[in-house]
């Protein structure tokens, strides 16, 4: 009954959808023909077909058929400054004018890094690629050079990227294999989110070949969920005693909800800690950064192939635009932290005003600006890891993202988290709340 009721209701929003977005049809029919599933990131792709985007400024997105969304998919999360700030856009010209590539070493690297390091103590060296997949990749092939060991254990839903290295266990059921071709996948072992007692007692069972664990402190793909820290203590405790190392993976978190990582906040002492995202300020970035002894493990200068941990960089790694945007967007968040106040507290409004409209069917999980809606189910009434977040409704939640799309004007990425930012206004929040009572 319920079930003939939603889809016919989403077939009024498609066609709603459709009516409003017939130019972004044809071109997606268009993407359709020239890439796989229409898109460049799996995720991108949703029914009946992803709304081209013609351009965006500040907290809006605006389709080929002028169609404008307030975003809060924020560009997988990475403009914590909103789309286009000027003071990034100004700093992203004037290096232009200069060039945007130059294979070389140059100053815009230097000063980024100088930024990264007094925010981020663990970063006493660092490196940079073009994206968060290949820091965990490196971190994780940094781990075995080091340590001399083959194993990594990440946590049941924890997403670090496409890498071959760490492709398990992302999505449910965790124990199914996330892709064909992907081979060693019994070099990596599963831990279950916020359970310090079972993952202590399988990590137990690899501690002799285990060269690290990777963790996010906040699930971010996994369902927007924030470690427990003495959780985390407990897994870094275990990696210091047993010598594999504690890697954490702060793409997600690193400068989105104070400047630097979270981990200080935390009291957490990891080796490796990868970034990405807001660090590049929109534009290509992953890092890899770490204690200088394991980092010195990749330096390759005097070393024989046996003794060096060969990590790359790569044709684009460090080149002037990225490193001007992540250092022009890390400059003014040092220079106005109140942004991280504000969003913090529009965060903590909208995860309180959708838990009341949604009135005890829903949890909404996150922390400061990252937000996501779980409709309860299957007995689950708190979501404390993936397990939990992957019991709950998420067609229904991919539902209520699709009619805000359609009719409201305002853009998640079907059933992914939220994130506010500075360009996100008390309104704008009012407003979601608003589409969030009328989908009741
Ligand atoms: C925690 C985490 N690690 C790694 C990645 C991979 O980063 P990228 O998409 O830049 O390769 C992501 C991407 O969403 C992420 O959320």
């Amino acid at each position: 009954m319920i079930d003939g009721f939603l889809r016919k209701w989403i077939l009024d929003y498609s066609k709603e959808y459709k009516k409003k977005t017939k130019t972004s049809a044809k071109l997606f029919a268009k993407s359709s023909k020239l890439h796989v599933n229409g898109v460049s990131h799996n995720i991108r792709y949703y029914e009946p077909y992803p709304f081209v985007v013609k351009s965006s400024l500040g907290k809006n997105l605006v389709d080929v058929d002028s169609n404008k969304y307030t975003d809060y998919w924020m560009g997988h999360w990475a403009l914590i400054l909103g789309h286009g700030p000027k003071n990034v856009k100004d700093s992203l010209k004037k290096q232009i004018e200069k060039s945007w590539m130059y294979g070389t070493v140059n100053e815009q690297t230097i000063l980024l890094s100088e930024l990264i390091s007094k925010a981020v103590p663990v970063a006493e060296k660092i490196r940079y690629v073009t994206s968060g997949t290949e820091a965990t990749m490196y971190a994780v092939r940094l781990a075995r050079s080091v340590t001399g060991k083959k194993i990594i254990a990440k946590i049941d839903g924890g997403w670090h990227g496409y890498t071959s290295d760490l492709l398990k266990s992302v999505n449910w059921p965790f124990t199914e294999s996330e892709s064909s071709g992907v081979v060693n996948e019994e070099q990596i072992v599963s831990i279950p989110y916020n359970d310090l007692e079972k993952s202590l007692s399988i990590l137990k069972k690899y501690s002799k070949n285990l060269a690290g664990v990777i963790i996010e402190p906040v699930l971010g793909g996994g369902g927007c969920i924030p470690a427990n820290p003495d959780y985390l203590k407990g897994v870094q405790e275990f990696c210091k005693k047993n010598n594999s190392l504690f890697i954490l993976d702060e793409i997600v978190t690193g400068f989105r909800f104070r400047f630097g990582c979270l981990y200080p906040t935390m009291k957490l002492d990891p080796d490796i800690v990868t970034l990405g995202k807001i660090v590049g300020g929109g534009m290509a970035i992953g890092v890899m950064c770490g204690k200088k002894e394991i980092m010195e493990a990749a330096d390759t200068t005097g070393k024989k192939k046996s003794e060096r941990s060969y990590v790359g960089g790569g044709t684009f790694s460090a080149n002037p635009a990225s490193m001007t945007t992540g250092f022009a967007t890390l400059n003014h968040l040092k220079s106005k932290k109140s942004v991280y106040s504000k969003i913090n507290d529009l965060g903590e409004y909208t995860r309180k005003e959708i838990g009341k409209v949604f009135d005890g069917k829903v949890t909404v999980t996150g922390k400061g600006s990252l937000f996501m809606t779980h409709f309860l189910k299957n007995g689950v009434t708190e979501v404390t890891n993936s397990i939990q977040a992957a019991k709950c409704d998420s067609a229904l939640l991919a539902k209520y993202h699709f009619k805000m799309i359609a009719h409201d004007g305002i853009f998640f990425l079907p059933g992914k988290l939220g994130a506010i930012s500075d360009a996100h206004t008390k309104a704008d929040i009012k407003k979601m709340v608003k589409a969030s009572e009328n989908f009741i």
